[in-house]
């Protein structure tokens, strides 16, 4: 047997509905794979916030550190500040434990809708590799003058060899290890020629390690077009964190909806815990009415069983999203823990 120690962060709006779901599916598919989750829940988000004013104490961090992986649900709220808890807790998790690859797989499930005419699921199928640790949200920068007409504001962007080296490489072994052998580096060298002609070197020089990985190039504002028009371009990418973050939307809703688009913020080298999350947010709008999408949890979990070298749960978990996904055009429609419960029961049966 196994005992896996998962720490949960489920965070603010939808997050503990949708992490409610999630861990319903991890308890039913456990016990085939003689699997014992040892759960640790955080309570961190809006709420601590507003009570104690902390957003992640540094011992707390310390806990999660001897942790094996992390669930999380969603972070940030109206009622807090914009970039408190966005930066505070959650990139802050995500550079502490070395996050550097931020894994995004778009993929069009059979069955499911998508905005793109005619589009099938041997169209839209792709793993965003997106940098997780630096570019522009690393913080560096700062106001002049502010509140004056002269107001200056600075946000730069930090790329290192070591940090683009190290997300290229791991962004390469993903795309030999897939049919299509083909890796497209997203990004903007016709303006930002500082990190882009970085991110073209090192590309150009690891790719002479995998000659069998087709190298391709695109413009962000490009792809952005061709993820609309021509989505079967891409086999796996791999982009700054901005770009990324701004893509795997775009990714999100050409391949069903934000509630299916799921994520993992991996430490490859395991010198920390990796943590796994839907791509949405806290869902404001729509927070404890029951109707958010469990399945980007879900299929967040099954990256999770993954990571953590349980391959088989991790399948059993996706073909149970999938069976799901494939009977749910035209029915009515089903609440958060309705979805999660449905989701539950084919883990098992
Ligand atoms: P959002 O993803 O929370 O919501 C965008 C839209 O998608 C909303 O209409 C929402 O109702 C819908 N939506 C999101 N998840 C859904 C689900 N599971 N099922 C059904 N519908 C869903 O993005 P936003 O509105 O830009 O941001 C809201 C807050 O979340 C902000 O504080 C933002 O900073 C934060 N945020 C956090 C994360 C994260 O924790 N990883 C990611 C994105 C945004
Ligand atoms: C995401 C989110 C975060 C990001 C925010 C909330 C910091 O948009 O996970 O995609 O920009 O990475
Ligand atoms: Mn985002």
């Amino acid at each position: 047997s196994r005992t896996i120690r998962l720490a949960v962060v489920a965070g603010d709006g939808i997050g503990p509905e949708v992490v409610a779901e999630g861990l319903k599916v991890l308890d039913a598919v456990a016990p085939a794979h003689d699997l014992a989750i040892e759960q640790a829940t955080y309570d961190l988000g809006a709420a601590r916030w507003h009570r104690t004013g902390e957003v992640l104490p540094d011992s707390v961090l310390a806990e999660l550190r001897g942790q094996d992986v992390i669930l999380l649900g969603a972070v940030g709220d109206p009622t807090v500040p914009s970039g408190v808890l966005e930066r505070g807790l959650l990139l802050r998790l995500r550079f502490e434990l070395d996050h550097y690859v931020n894994l995004r797989p778009v993929k069009l499930y059979p069955g499911v809708t998508t905005p793109l005419a005619g589009a099938t699921p041997d169209d839209i199928d792709m793993i965003v590799v997106r940098e997780g640790t630096e570019g522009p949200y690393t913080g560096v920068g700062g106001v002049l003058r502010k509140g004056t007409p002269h107001e200056v504001a600075t946000q730069e962007s930090v790329n290192t060899a070591f940090g683009v080296e190290r997300v290229i490489r791991y962004a390469f072994e993903q795309a030999q290890a897939r049919p299509r052998r083909k890796l497209t580096l997203v990004h903007k060298d016709n303006v930002l020629t500082f990190a882009g002609d970085l991110y073209q070197r090192t590309l150009r020089r690891v790719a002479e390690e995998y000659p069998d990985v087709t190298v391709d190039y695109c413009h962000v504002d490009a792809a952005t077009m061709f993820f609309v028009n021509q989505p079967q371009r891409f086999d796996v990418i791999v982009t700054d964190n901005l770009f990324g973050d701004i893509i795997t939307d775009i990714g999100a809703a050409i391949a069903g909806g934000i509630g299916l688009a799921a994520s993992g913020n991996v430490n490859p080298d395991r010198t920390a815990p990796s943590m796994f999350e839907p791509v949405h947010g806290s869902a404001p709008d729509i927070a404890g009415q029951g109707k958010a999408d469990p399945t980007a949890t879900i299929l967040s979990v099954a990256m999770l069983l993954d990571h953590v070298g349980l391959a088989e749960a991790a399948r059993r978990v996706e073909q149970a999203v999938s069976a799901d996904l494939a009977e749910r055009a035209g029915a009515p429609a089903r609440s958060t823990a309705e979805i999660g419960d449905a989701i539950a029961k084919r883990v098992v049966g």
